[in-house]
């Protein structure tokens, strides 16, 4: 039986393990991206992460080709449905200006083929528009049945406060989650005020780049492996300085559980605190069963403590 998580204060429940969607129609054709979703339902996955702009930056592609996979996954196994929690997001390149967005939300249920969107995320901040206005109209949305919830994601502490204090105070349909970068090798992106601050409000957790774009699966130990995926050279800058003790770390744990280290290190971010989910992609059924491997992977306290100190960034010492 897989571990349910509720998001937030909201009423869903989810397994701990969310499966990205940027990778349809980019690093996975659609094929291959119908036989991820499939295998990731059966593994007992609960939630599908995709954004309006997936996957815009491939030549060719506009966005929506994501969830244009999806719709037609969901058109094929319509029982699939009522198994899957979906999210998506609206903003990224176009801002969240109020006109725009119910249009926008209309596409996506569109290409989605579905009637509800069960989390709708605004995908970054904008601040040319005032939060009551853009939550104005996701609270709309609430209301016309149009999304179950709402999601933040790449909030800064002092606007994610900002944000739930404009909705408690406009008393509009609070948001339940927060969705942010976080990783072994990028703890500080998350921890500290961000974070107390999501806990502080009651937020689900979901860091996206839980995997650092591949570096903590350890496929990537030299500059020669960054030819391995189109996304390969994001991981360069992790080549140097902590990501080697990451991975020695990991290594390490890996060989205790047996377990590879994508597994490892999803299972790391699972247990950290006020994460509702770790969001991963995978490109193949064999990095597939990688991650969904991580769900029920419980580490120890002493394999937690010393992939804790290998990945902890420690501030710099202050000179004199
Ligand atoms: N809110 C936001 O602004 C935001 C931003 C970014 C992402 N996201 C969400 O977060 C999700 C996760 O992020 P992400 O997919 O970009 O990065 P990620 O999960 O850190 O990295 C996933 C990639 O690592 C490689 N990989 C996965 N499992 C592997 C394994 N077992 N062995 C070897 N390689 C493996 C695959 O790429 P290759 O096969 O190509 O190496 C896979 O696509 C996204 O899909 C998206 O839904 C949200």
């Amino acid at each position: 039986m897989v571990e349910k998580r509720r998001i937030g204060d909201s009423p869903i429940e989810i397994a701990p393990l969310a499966l990205g969607g940027n990778v349809f129609r980019w690093t996975a054709d659609e094929t291959t991206s119908f036989a991820i979703l499939d295998a990731f339902v059966d593994a007992g996955g609960t939630m599908i992460d995709t954004a309006d702009v997936y996957s815009a930056w491939v030549p060719g592609n506009q966005g929506g080709e994501s969830e244009s996979v999806i719709g037609r996954w969901l058109k094929r196994n319509p029982e699939k449905r009522d198994k899957v929690v979906i999210a998506t997001k609206v903003g990224f390149m176009a801002g969240l200006k109020p006109e725009t967005i119910g249009p926008a939300c209309d596409a996506s249920l569109q290409r989605l083929g579905i009637d509800t969107i069960d989390l709708y995320y605004q995908h970054k901040d904008d601040e040319s528009v005032p939060l009551a206005d853009s939550l104005g109209v996701f609270d709309d949305l609430v209301k016309a049945g149009k999304i179950r919830e709402i999601g933040l994601s790449q909030f800064t502490a002092p606007r994610l406060r900002e944000a739930m204090q404009t909705a408690a105070a406009n008393g509009l349909h609070k948001p339940c989650c927060l969705q942010t970068w976080y990783n072994m090798v990028e703890r500080g992106k998350l921890e500290g005020e961000l974070r107390d601050t999501a806990l502080g409000y009651g937020l689900g957790i979901f860091p996206f780049y839980s995997l650092a774009n591949g570096f903590l699966t350890g496929k990537y130990r030299n500059k020669a492996d960054l030819d391995k995926s189109p996304r390969g050279l994001r991981n360069i800058a992790y080549l140097e300085g902590r990501g080697q003790h990451v991975l020695d770390a990991l290594d390490a744990v890996s060989g205790e559980t047996g377990e590879p280290l994508a597994t490892v290190a999803l299972a790391w971010t699972m247990a950290q605190p006020g994460i509702t989910a770790a969001l991963a992609s995978a490109t193949s059924l064999d990095q597939l069963a990688e991650l969904t491997a991580a769900i029920d992977l419980k580490l120890s306290a002493g394999q937690m403590s010393r992939l804790d100190a290998a990945s902890v960034e420690v501030e710099p010492a202050i000179p004199g």
